[in-house]
């Protein structure tokens, strides 16, 4: 399959579930606007001071998170390929009244077309961004050259490990596969993460399954690291966590204060989150 069909399948089963996933949030605007946050304390600590930052948020989703940061002083540009994700950021951006811009864009073409000279002090993607990514060597060049001189770009993921266990933590997909596509639809996390997702409040609701696919590609913590050193960057963090903030990856795990989910009890302990800093 083409890259430009790929992507467009990917667009529409995004705009499919993040109508859903908007569905089960309770008022997200009068929460924003209450001061509550969607960030957790492991990208707040890796990400830093944010007063006076210029922060690109690349595949942004619905904005949630943007406009958290930008509540905490950045100046905040989100990108995103869902046009369903774009819109309902720039609404949810006026109704809380916290100010961002977002672009709907793919995110190769947004970095090497739209910012032509914009510079920013911090690049940031988070919590299942870089499996839609299909090259990341590309991208932390990209990335590079949108960084001003010691800027840094801060990933908060979940861990590639994750994605290589079923809910009985047998091992179902490989966790080497350069070039393979995952191809399958976007699911309901948030109905399967409950509370957790929507702390604006959740709404319980079912929903027919996703017709639409959505393309997917593994990359390794070497992957990863790699990527961002042959691009010049210099590593300044690297964090493993054996929780996952907010998402149910799979029906295996179970909550966790601080609205997380992890191994259960008699299951060794698995990295399912990681962060990686580095800096220009
Ligand atoms: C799991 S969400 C990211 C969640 C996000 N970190 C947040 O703050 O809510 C993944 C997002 O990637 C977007 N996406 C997928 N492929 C993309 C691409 N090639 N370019 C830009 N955005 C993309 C999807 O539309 C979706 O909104």
């Amino acid at each position: 399959m083409d890259r430009h069909r790929r992507l467009d399948e990917t667009r529409q089963s995004w705009d499919h579930a993040t109508r859903l996933h908007n569905a089960h949030k309770r008022d997200q605007a009068a929460f924003l606007r209450a001061d509550g946050s969607t960030l957790f304390p492991e990208e707040r600590e890796l990400l830093g001071e944010l007063r006076g930052r210029r922060l690109l948020h690349l595949l942004c989703n619905s904005g949630q998170d943007t406009l958290s940061l930008a509540a905490r002083g950045a100046s905040c540009v989100g990108v995103d390929l869902s046009p369903e994700a774009v819109s309902f950021a720039r609404q949810l951006s006026t109704d809380s009244g916290i100010p961002a811009a977002f672009h709907q864009a793919e995110v190769f073409a947004f970095l090497e077309g739209e910012l032509e000279r914009a510079s920013f002090d911090l690049v940031f993607a988070s919590y299942g961004a870089l499996p839609w990514i299909d090259d990341v060597k590309r991208l932390f060049t990209l990335v590079r050259d949108r960084l001003a001189p010691g800027g840094r770009v801060v990933l908060l993921e979940f861990h590639p490990l994750a994605w290589s266990f079923d809910e009985r933590f047998q091992l179902a997909d490989p966790y080497f596969a350069p070039g393979r596509v995952f191809t399958l639809p976007v699911s309901d996390y948030v109905g399967e993460s409950g509370a957790s997702l929507a702390p604006s409040g959740f709404v319980a609701q079912d929903a027919p399954p996703n017709p639409h696919a959505a393309h997917a590609f593994q990359h390794t913590v070497a992957d990863i690291v790699t990527a961002a050193i042959e691009a010049g960057l210099t590593i300044e963090a690297l964090r493993e966590w054996p929780y996952a903030n907010g998402c149910r990856l799979h029906a295996g795990l179970v909550a966790a204060e601080g609205a997380r989910f992890t191994t259960p009890p008699g299951v060794p302990s698995l990295p399912l989150m990681l962060g990686v800093v580095a800096r220009r």
